[in-house]
Protein backbone atom coordinates (compact mmCIF):
# COMPACT_ATOMS: atom_id res chain seq x y z
CA UNK A 1 0.00 0.00 0.00
CA UNK A 2 1.08 3.54 -0.45
CA UNK A 3 1.37 4.84 2.83
CA UNK A 4 3.63 7.98 4.41
CA UNK A 5 4.06 7.25 7.82
CA UNK A 6 6.88 9.52 9.39
CA UNK A 7 8.18 7.58 12.50
CA UNK A 8 7.51 9.98 14.58
CA UNK A 9 3.96 10.46 13.92
CA UNK A 10 3.37 6.63 15.07
CA UNK A 11 5.18 6.03 18.19
CA UNK A 12 4.97 2.79 19.37
CA UNK A 13 2.81 3.17 22.09
CA UNK A 14 0.12 5.35 20.64
CA UNK A 15 -0.12 2.19 17.67
CA UNK A 16 -0.74 -0.18 20.23
CA UNK A 17 -3.24 2.14 22.01
CA UNK A 18 -5.04 2.54 18.63
CA UNK A 19 -4.94 -1.09 17.79
CA UNK A 20 -6.99 -1.88 21.10
CA UNK A 21 -9.28 1.14 20.68
CA UNK A 22 -10.74 0.22 17.18
CA UNK A 23 -10.47 -3.59 18.00
CA UNK A 24 -12.56 -2.69 21.04
CA UNK A 25 -14.67 -0.80 19.25
CA UNK A 26 -15.55 -3.72 16.74
CA UNK A 27 -16.92 -5.75 19.96
CA UNK A 28 -18.55 -2.70 20.99
CA UNK A 29 -20.96 -2.62 18.27
CA UNK A 30 -21.83 -6.06 18.24
CA UNK A 31 -22.84 -5.64 22.05
CA UNK A 32 -26.61 -4.91 20.87
CA UNK A 33 -26.79 -7.86 19.26
CA UNK A 34 -27.69 -11.41 20.36
CA UNK A 35 -25.11 -14.57 18.81
CA UNK A 36 -28.21 -15.64 16.77
CA UNK A 37 -28.49 -11.69 15.26
CA UNK A 38 -24.48 -12.08 14.66
CA UNK A 39 -25.06 -15.44 12.77
CA UNK A 40 -27.30 -14.36 10.11
CA UNK A 41 -26.86 -13.09 6.89
CA UNK A 42 -29.58 -11.09 4.96
CA UNK A 43 -28.07 -11.09 1.12
CA UNK A 44 -25.27 -12.47 -0.65
CA UNK A 45 -23.82 -8.28 0.04
CA UNK A 46 -24.14 -8.29 3.30
CA UNK A 47 -22.30 -10.42 5.87
CA UNK A 48 -23.03 -11.80 9.29
CA UNK A 49 -21.69 -9.73 12.13
CA UNK A 50 -19.86 -12.54 13.22
CA UNK A 51 -17.97 -12.69 10.04
CA UNK A 52 -16.84 -9.41 9.85
CA UNK A 53 -15.89 -9.96 13.29
CA UNK A 54 -13.32 -12.78 11.86
CA UNK A 55 -12.66 -11.41 8.44
CA UNK A 56 -11.12 -8.56 10.41
CA UNK A 57 -8.97 -11.12 12.48
CA UNK A 58 -8.21 -12.53 9.88
CA UNK A 59 -6.73 -9.81 7.98
CA UNK A 60 -3.84 -8.98 10.97
CA UNK A 61 -3.19 -12.62 11.62
CA UNK A 62 -2.57 -13.51 7.71
CA UNK A 63 -1.05 -10.08 6.69
CA UNK A 64 0.92 -9.86 9.73
CA UNK A 65 1.33 -12.58 11.73
CA UNK A 66 2.08 -15.17 9.40
CA UNK A 67 4.75 -12.80 7.68
CA UNK A 68 6.20 -11.34 10.80
CA UNK A 69 5.76 -13.82 13.67
CA UNK A 70 8.84 -16.26 14.64
CA UNK A 71 7.28 -20.23 14.67
CA UNK A 72 3.93 -18.58 13.52
CA UNK A 73 1.06 -20.97 13.78
CA UNK A 74 -2.25 -20.55 12.77
CA UNK A 75 -5.17 -20.14 15.41
CA UNK A 76 -6.83 -22.34 13.33
CA UNK A 77 -6.06 -23.91 10.25
CA UNK A 78 -9.39 -23.50 8.38
CA UNK A 79 -10.30 -20.23 9.23
CA UNK A 80 -7.04 -19.07 6.67
CA UNK A 81 -10.36 -20.09 4.29
CA UNK A 82 -13.21 -19.07 5.63
CA UNK A 83 -12.92 -15.86 6.49
CA UNK A 84 -10.66 -15.06 3.22
CA UNK A 85 -12.56 -12.63 1.73
CA UNK A 86 -11.50 -11.83 -1.90
CA UNK A 87 -8.15 -12.25 -1.80
CA UNK A 88 -7.22 -14.85 -4.38
CA UNK A 89 -3.29 -14.28 -4.00
CA UNK A 90 -4.25 -16.12 -0.52
CA UNK A 91 -5.69 -19.00 -1.92
CA UNK A 92 -9.27 -20.51 -1.39
CA UNK A 93 -12.56 -18.66 -0.52
CA UNK A 94 -15.21 -19.77 1.49
CA UNK A 95 -18.56 -18.77 -0.84
CA UNK A 96 -19.48 -15.18 0.12
CA UNK A 97 -23.06 -15.91 -0.50
CA UNK A 98 -22.34 -18.57 2.35
CA UNK A 99 -21.06 -16.91 5.53
CA UNK A 100 -24.34 -16.94 6.93
CA UNK A 101 -24.32 -20.83 6.73
CA UNK A 102 -21.11 -20.61 9.00
CA UNK A 103 -22.73 -21.83 12.29
CA UNK A 104 -19.51 -23.11 13.64
CA UNK A 105 -17.28 -21.62 14.84
CA UNK A 106 -19.37 -20.15 17.42
CA UNK A 107 -19.27 -16.45 18.69
CA UNK A 108 -17.36 -17.39 21.19
CA UNK A 109 -14.70 -19.06 19.62
CA UNK A 110 -14.67 -16.08 17.45
CA UNK A 111 -14.49 -13.62 20.49
CA UNK A 112 -11.32 -16.17 21.38
CA UNK A 113 -9.93 -15.87 17.85
CA UNK A 114 -9.94 -12.28 18.31
CA UNK A 115 -8.18 -12.31 21.71
CA UNK A 116 -5.63 -15.03 20.89
CA UNK A 117 -5.35 -12.54 17.46
CA UNK A 118 -4.99 -9.36 19.60
CA UNK A 119 -2.40 -10.11 22.27
CA UNK A 120 0.31 -11.37 19.27
CA UNK A 121 -0.45 -8.34 17.44
CA UNK A 122 0.30 -6.51 20.96
CA UNK A 123 3.50 -8.63 21.65
CA UNK A 124 4.73 -7.83 18.31
CA UNK A 125 4.13 -4.39 18.63
CA UNK A 126 6.09 -3.88 22.16
CA UNK A 127 8.47 -6.59 21.07
CA UNK A 128 12.15 -6.01 19.58
CA UNK A 129 12.47 -4.91 15.90
CA UNK A 130 14.73 -3.48 13.42
CA UNK A 131 13.88 0.08 12.38
CA UNK A 132 12.78 -1.94 8.74
CA UNK A 133 10.53 -4.39 10.64
CA UNK A 134 9.06 -1.40 12.43
CA UNK A 135 8.25 0.69 9.83
CA UNK A 136 6.92 -2.72 7.61
CA UNK A 137 4.58 -3.35 11.43
CA UNK A 138 3.35 0.20 11.76
CA UNK A 139 2.45 0.22 7.97
CA UNK A 140 0.52 -3.12 8.27
CA UNK A 141 -1.28 -2.56 11.53
CA UNK A 142 -2.66 0.80 10.21
CA UNK A 143 -3.64 -0.53 6.99
CA UNK A 144 -5.75 -3.44 9.28
CA UNK A 145 -7.00 -0.84 11.46
CA UNK A 146 -8.42 1.21 8.16
CA UNK A 147 -9.52 -2.19 6.89
CA UNK A 148 -11.50 -2.88 9.61
CA UNK A 149 -13.28 0.46 10.46
CA UNK A 150 -14.37 -0.43 6.81
CA UNK A 151 -16.30 -3.45 8.28
CA UNK A 152 -17.54 -1.58 11.42
CA UNK A 153 -19.62 0.54 8.97
CA UNK A 154 -20.63 -2.99 6.92
CA UNK A 155 -21.42 -4.45 10.33
CA UNK A 156 -23.92 -1.29 10.96
CA UNK A 157 -25.28 -1.61 7.29
CA UNK A 158 -25.36 -4.76 7.20
CA UNK A 159 -27.41 -5.29 10.40
CA UNK A 160 -29.59 -2.88 9.09
CA UNK A 161 -30.56 -4.99 6.08
CA UNK A 162 -30.72 -7.88 8.47
CA UNK A 163 -33.20 -6.54 11.06
CA UNK A 164 -35.24 -5.20 8.44
CA UNK A 165 -36.12 -8.56 7.21
CA UNK A 166 -38.10 -9.50 10.16
CA UNK A 167 -42.07 -7.95 10.35
CA UNK A 168 -40.85 -7.09 14.23
CA UNK A 169 -38.85 -4.51 12.76
CA UNK A 170 -36.22 -4.75 15.69
CA UNK A 171 -34.49 -1.63 16.69
CA UNK A 172 -30.61 -2.21 16.89
CA UNK A 173 -30.11 0.46 19.51
CA UNK A 174 -33.04 0.68 22.30
CA UNK A 175 -32.45 4.59 22.14
CA UNK A 176 -35.29 6.91 20.88
CA UNK A 177 -33.65 8.91 17.77
CA UNK A 178 -32.62 12.27 18.81
CA UNK A 179 -35.30 14.71 17.70
CA UNK A 180 -34.21 16.55 13.83
CA UNK A 181 -34.80 20.62 13.62
CA UNK A 182 -36.03 22.15 10.11
CA UNK A 183 -33.69 21.61 7.56
CA UNK A 184 -32.74 25.19 6.11
CA UNK A 185 -33.63 26.10 2.50
CA UNK A 186 -31.34 24.28 -0.04
CA UNK A 187 -29.21 26.96 -1.86
CA UNK A 188 -26.46 26.70 -4.67
CA UNK A 189 -22.97 27.59 -3.75
CA UNK A 190 -20.61 28.41 -6.55
CA UNK A 191 -17.43 27.67 -7.49
CA UNK A 192 -15.15 28.65 -9.99
CA UNK A 193 -13.09 25.78 -10.76
CA UNK A 194 -10.01 25.54 -12.82
CA UNK A 195 -7.14 23.72 -12.87
CA UNK A 196 -6.98 21.70 -9.52
CA UNK A 197 -4.85 19.18 -7.59
CA UNK A 198 -7.08 15.85 -6.65
CA UNK A 199 -6.03 13.03 -4.62
CA UNK A 200 -4.42 12.79 -0.79
CA UNK A 201 -2.08 15.33 0.22
CA UNK A 202 0.19 14.94 3.02
CA UNK A 203 1.85 12.56 5.08
CA UNK A 204 -1.49 11.39 6.55
CA UNK A 205 -2.44 7.87 6.30
CA UNK A 206 -4.65 7.09 2.57
CA UNK A 207 -5.69 4.03 0.49
CA UNK A 208 -3.59 3.39 -2.65
CA UNK A 209 -6.89 4.00 -4.68
CA UNK A 210 -6.52 8.20 -3.91
CA UNK A 211 -3.34 8.30 -5.46
CA UNK A 212 -1.63 9.77 -7.33
CA UNK A 213 -2.37 12.87 -6.89
CA UNK A 214 -3.20 15.02 -10.08
CA UNK A 215 -4.03 17.49 -11.77
CA UNK A 216 -8.11 17.90 -13.62
CA UNK A 217 -9.71 20.90 -15.52
CA UNK A 218 -12.70 21.56 -13.65
CA UNK A 219 -15.41 23.60 -15.36
CA UNK A 220 -17.59 26.34 -13.02
CA UNK A 221 -20.21 24.94 -11.23
CA UNK A 222 -22.51 24.69 -7.99
CA UNK A 223 -23.23 22.35 -5.70
CA UNK A 224 -26.20 22.35 -3.46
CA UNK A 225 -25.80 23.45 0.18
CA UNK A 226 -27.28 20.62 1.73
CA UNK A 227 -28.90 17.34 0.83
CA UNK A 228 -31.25 16.22 -0.34
CA UNK A 229 -33.99 15.58 2.02
CA UNK A 230 -36.78 13.19 2.49
CA UNK A 231 -39.47 15.74 1.79
CA UNK A 232 -37.60 16.79 -1.58
CA UNK A 233 -37.39 12.93 -2.71
CA UNK A 234 -41.35 12.45 -1.39
CA UNK A 235 -42.13 14.94 -3.59
CA UNK A 236 -40.56 12.97 -6.52
CA UNK A 237 -42.62 10.01 -5.67
CA UNK A 238 -45.50 11.45 -5.62
CA UNK A 239 -44.86 13.51 -8.93
CA UNK A 240 -44.75 9.98 -10.44
CA UNK A 241 -40.95 10.12 -10.45
CA UNK A 242 -40.35 6.27 -10.17
CA UNK A 243 -43.19 5.79 -13.25
CA UNK A 244 -41.41 8.08 -15.29
CA UNK A 245 -39.32 6.44 -17.53
CA UNK A 246 -37.76 10.09 -19.46
CA UNK A 247 -35.72 10.72 -15.92
CA UNK A 248 -34.14 7.19 -15.77
CA UNK A 249 -30.95 5.48 -16.94
CA UNK A 250 -31.69 2.67 -19.57
CA UNK A 251 -30.13 0.52 -16.77
CA UNK A 252 -31.83 1.97 -14.58
CA UNK A 253 -35.20 1.96 -15.92
CA UNK A 254 -34.79 -1.59 -16.18
CA UNK A 255 -34.06 -1.95 -12.69
CA UNK A 256 -36.83 -0.58 -10.97
CA UNK A 257 -39.53 -1.64 -13.35
CA UNK A 258 -38.21 -4.94 -13.10
CA UNK A 259 -38.02 -5.35 -9.10
CA UNK A 260 -41.40 -3.04 -9.34
CA UNK A 261 -39.92 -0.53 -6.72
CA UNK A 262 -42.22 2.64 -5.92
CA UNK A 263 -39.64 3.89 -2.74
CA UNK A 264 -36.40 4.07 -1.27
CA UNK A 265 -35.20 0.27 0.28
CA UNK A 266 -36.41 1.32 4.00
CA UNK A 267 -39.93 2.91 3.39
CA UNK A 268 -42.92 1.57 4.12
CA UNK A 269 -46.67 3.15 4.60
CA UNK A 270 -48.46 1.91 7.42
CA UNK A 271 -52.47 1.39 7.41
CA UNK A 272 -53.28 4.89 7.44
CA UNK A 273 -50.81 5.37 4.44
CA UNK A 274 -48.82 7.55 6.55
CA UNK A 275 -44.83 7.04 5.29
CA UNK A 276 -42.68 4.98 8.01
CA UNK A 277 -38.86 4.68 7.87
CA UNK A 278 -36.72 1.75 9.26
CA UNK A 279 -33.80 3.14 10.92
CA UNK A 280 -31.10 1.48 13.34
CA UNK A 281 -33.41 3.11 16.02
CA UNK A 282 -36.05 1.24 15.00
CA UNK A 283 -39.40 2.17 12.61
CA UNK A 284 -40.21 5.29 12.42
CA UNK A 285 -42.20 8.32 11.11
CA UNK A 286 -40.61 9.31 8.09
CA UNK A 287 -38.97 12.91 8.96
CA UNK A 288 -39.18 15.10 5.99
CA UNK A 289 -36.70 17.13 7.38
CA UNK A 290 -33.61 14.28 7.39
CA UNK A 291 -31.60 13.53 4.63
CA UNK A 292 -33.01 10.97 2.07
CA UNK A 293 -30.69 8.18 2.45
CA UNK A 294 -30.25 4.08 1.25
CA UNK A 295 -30.72 5.56 -2.26
CA UNK A 296 -29.41 3.59 -5.13
CA UNK A 297 -27.26 5.72 -8.05
CA UNK A 298 -30.09 5.14 -10.11
CA UNK A 299 -32.86 6.84 -7.35
CA UNK A 300 -29.77 9.73 -6.89
CA UNK A 301 -29.46 10.31 -10.75
CA UNK A 302 -33.50 10.45 -11.32
CA UNK A 303 -34.25 12.23 -8.62
CA UNK A 304 -31.33 14.97 -9.69
CA UNK A 305 -32.47 14.69 -13.19
CA UNK A 306 -36.45 15.78 -12.13
CA UNK A 307 -35.40 18.36 -9.60
CA UNK A 308 -32.94 20.00 -12.96
CA UNK A 309 -29.86 19.44 -11.94
CA UNK A 310 -27.02 16.37 -11.81
CA UNK A 311 -24.73 14.45 -9.49
CA UNK A 312 -21.33 15.86 -8.98
CA UNK A 313 -18.67 14.14 -10.16
CA UNK A 314 -15.78 13.25 -7.78
CA UNK A 315 -13.18 15.97 -8.82
CA UNK A 316 -15.83 18.81 -7.94
CA UNK A 317 -17.62 16.98 -4.59
CA UNK A 318 -13.42 17.17 -3.82
CA UNK A 319 -12.12 20.51 -5.25
CA UNK A 320 -15.68 22.02 -3.31
CA UNK A 321 -14.70 20.01 0.07
CA UNK A 322 -10.94 21.33 0.21
CA UNK A 323 -12.46 25.07 -0.94
CA UNK A 324 -14.69 25.12 1.89
CA UNK A 325 -12.31 23.83 4.72
CA UNK A 326 -14.28 20.95 5.13
CA UNK A 327 -12.04 19.72 8.07
CA UNK A 328 -14.96 19.42 10.61
CA UNK A 329 -16.26 16.05 10.64
CA UNK A 330 -19.22 15.17 12.62
CA UNK A 331 -19.41 11.99 14.35
CA UNK A 332 -21.27 8.97 13.78
CA UNK A 333 -24.91 9.02 15.25
CA UNK A 334 -26.05 5.90 13.24
CA UNK A 335 -29.12 7.97 11.49
CA UNK A 336 -28.46 11.35 8.72
CA UNK A 337 -29.39 14.11 11.02
CA UNK A 338 -31.16 17.51 9.31
CA UNK A 339 -29.53 20.42 7.96
CA UNK A 340 -28.81 23.25 10.50
CA UNK A 341 -30.15 26.50 10.47
CA UNK A 342 -28.06 29.43 10.24
CA UNK A 343 -24.92 28.31 8.22
CA UNK A 344 -26.10 29.84 4.83
CA UNK A 345 -23.99 29.93 2.24
CA UNK A 346 -21.88 27.11 3.08
CA UNK A 347 -21.82 23.21 2.19
CA UNK A 348 -23.33 21.27 4.63
CA UNK A 349 -23.62 17.18 5.09
CA UNK A 350 -20.22 17.09 3.52
CA UNK A 351 -19.44 14.16 5.99
CA UNK A 352 -21.37 12.09 8.68
CA UNK A 353 -24.55 11.87 7.57
CA UNK A 354 -24.73 10.20 3.87
CA UNK A 355 -22.61 9.02 1.35
CA UNK A 356 -23.18 11.51 -1.94
CA UNK A 357 -23.27 9.43 -5.21
CA UNK A 358 -20.86 10.88 -8.00
CA UNK A 359 -21.46 10.31 -11.43
CA UNK A 360 -17.84 9.04 -11.60
CA UNK A 361 -17.08 5.76 -12.28
CA UNK A 362 -14.36 3.89 -10.29
CA UNK A 363 -11.21 4.40 -12.01
CA UNK A 364 -7.57 4.14 -11.22
CA UNK A 365 -6.46 7.90 -11.10
CA UNK A 366 -3.22 8.54 -13.92
CA UNK A 367 -0.20 6.47 -12.43
CA UNK A 368 -1.99 4.17 -10.31
CA UNK A 369 -0.51 1.50 -8.84
CA UNK A 370 -1.85 -1.07 -6.66
CA UNK A 371 0.80 -2.82 -4.34
CA UNK A 372 2.39 -5.94 -5.19
CA UNK A 373 1.46 -9.15 -3.94
CA UNK A 374 -1.78 -10.20 -2.32
CA UNK A 375 -2.38 -6.61 -0.24
CA UNK A 376 -2.37 -5.26 -3.61
CA UNK A 377 -5.95 -6.68 -4.63
CA UNK A 378 -7.54 -4.37 -1.92
CA UNK A 379 -8.86 -2.01 -4.12
CA UNK A 380 -7.38 -1.78 -7.39
CA UNK A 381 -9.25 -5.25 -9.09
CA UNK A 382 -12.67 -3.35 -8.30
CA UNK A 383 -12.19 -0.45 -10.37
CA UNK A 384 -14.79 -1.66 -13.11
CA UNK A 385 -18.90 -0.80 -13.09
CA UNK A 386 -18.53 0.79 -10.02
CA UNK A 387 -19.60 4.51 -8.46
CA UNK A 388 -17.56 6.66 -6.68
CA UNK A 389 -19.07 7.86 -3.34
CA UNK A 390 -17.80 10.80 -1.81
CA UNK A 391 -17.61 12.05 2.19
CA UNK A 392 -18.75 9.56 5.03
CA UNK A 393 -22.05 8.37 6.91
CA UNK A 394 -23.67 8.65 9.96
CA UNK A 395 -21.98 4.82 10.44
CA UNK A 396 -18.44 5.88 9.14
CA UNK A 397 -16.21 5.32 12.40
CA UNK A 398 -14.44 8.68 13.97
CA UNK A 399 -11.47 9.61 12.40
CA UNK A 400 -12.30 7.56 9.16
CA UNK A 401 -13.63 10.43 7.07
CA UNK A 402 -11.37 12.72 4.88
CA UNK A 403 -11.40 14.65 1.28
CA UNK A 404 -9.98 12.58 -0.82
CA UNK A 405 -11.57 9.30 0.37
CA UNK A 406 -13.02 7.32 -2.62
CA UNK A 407 -15.25 4.85 -1.60
CA UNK A 408 -17.34 2.58 -4.40
CA UNK A 409 -20.30 0.61 -5.16
CA UNK A 410 -21.97 -0.78 -7.68
CA UNK A 411 -25.35 1.37 -9.46
CA UNK A 412 -27.86 -1.01 -7.88
CA UNK A 413 -26.35 -1.14 -4.36
CA UNK A 414 -29.12 0.50 -1.38
CA UNK A 415 -27.90 -0.77 1.50
CA UNK A 416 -25.33 1.79 2.31
CA UNK A 417 -26.34 5.18 4.05
CA UNK A 418 -26.20 6.42 0.39
CA UNK A 419 -28.00 9.82 -0.32
CA UNK A 420 -27.53 12.93 -2.75
CA UNK A 421 -25.78 16.02 -3.08
CA UNK A 422 -26.93 17.68 -6.03
CA UNK A 423 -24.77 19.66 -8.82
CA UNK A 424 -25.80 22.04 -11.94
CA UNK A 425 -23.86 24.15 -14.23
CA UNK A 426 -22.98 27.61 -13.85
CA UNK A 427 -22.72 29.65 -17.00
CA UNK A 428 -19.49 32.27 -16.71
CA UNK A 429 -20.94 35.76 -16.27
FE1 LIG B 1 -12.25 -7.00 4.28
Amino acid sequence: MHMHLPPQSQPKQALALRFAAVRRHSLALAEPLSDEDCGAQSMPDASPVKWHLAHTTWFFETFILERMERDFVPFHPAFRVLFNSYYNGIGEKHPRAQRGLLTRPAMAQVRAYRSNVDARITALLEGELSEAQRSELAMLVTLGLQHEQQHQELMLTDVKHLLAQSELLPAYLDEALPVAGAAPRLEWIAFDGGLTDIGHEGGSFCFDNELPRHRQYVAPFALSSRLVTNGEYLAFMQAGGYFDASLWLAEGWDWVRTQNLNAPIYWHQDGKGQWQEFTLFGAQPLDLERPVTHLSLFEADAYAHWAGARLPTEAEWEYAAAQSGAAAIEAGHLHPAAAQQGAASSLQQLFGHCWQWTSSSYAPYPGFQAAAGALGEYNGKFMLNQYVLRGSSCATPAGHARASYRNFFPAGARWQFTGVRLARQVTAP
